[in-house]
């Protein structure tokens, strides 16, 4: 049943070159969103991978994060908290940089929106070098959140040793490409 279902989440993904700029496939989950078949799959694996591992917490890395990890966290019983890009959230902050390609970016998380000894769980579409879901366990882990493990639907795994700061041990994927 596992395979059936890989297999078309995998084909739900559309491929767009040269998006957002030359040289890059952009791998397009609007078009798994449209297949509720496919949709659905996707929250439980998940959900059967993460609901017996007492996570209170699932962080959702903005934007397509806040897609998939919102039923993930209703579905496990876990609060939902944005990891949202800088000046977005109105309350008080902390925030995290971490650099991109070309220059660096930063994260940013509400001030009491978890709390210290609580387990999470982040979620986001895609991971290629990293970067991102690093600056996402780095954040929690700062407020003393233990991070069971980062999720994402694709893994471009010819990225990965751009990667200086995930144990990829920690990252989990249901797709790779
Ligand atoms: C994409 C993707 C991840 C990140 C992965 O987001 O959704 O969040 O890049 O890249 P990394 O592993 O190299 O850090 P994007 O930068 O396109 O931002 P968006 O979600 O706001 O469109």
């Amino acid at each position: 049943q596992q395979d059936t279902r890989l297999a078309r989440i995998a084909s739900a993904i559309r491929v767009i070159p040269d998006f957002p700029k030359p040289g890059i496939l952009f791998q397009d989950i609007t078009t798994l969103l449209l297949d509720t078949k496919a949709f659905k799959d996707t929250v439980d694996l998940f959900v059967e991978r993460y609901r017996d591992q007492n996570i209170n917490v699932v962080a959702g890395v903005e934007a397509r994060g806040f897609i998939f990890g919102p039923p993930i966290a209703l579905a496990i019983g876990a609060k939902f908290v944005p990891m949202r890009k800088p000046n977005k959230l109105p309350g008080e902050v902390i925030s995290e940089e971490y650099s991109l390609e070309y220059g660096t970016d930063k994260m940013e998380m509400h001030v009491g929106a978890v709390q210290p000894g609580e387990r999470a769980l982040i979620i986001d579409d895609l991971i290629a070098t990293g970067g991102t879901l690093g600056a996402a366990i780095k954040l929690l882990e700062r407020v003393g959140v233990h991070v069971v493990e980062c999720a994402c639907v694709i893994e471009l795994p010819e990225l990965k040793d751009l990667n200086n700061y995930i144990p990829m041990t920690i990252t989990w994927c249901i797709e790779k490409l």
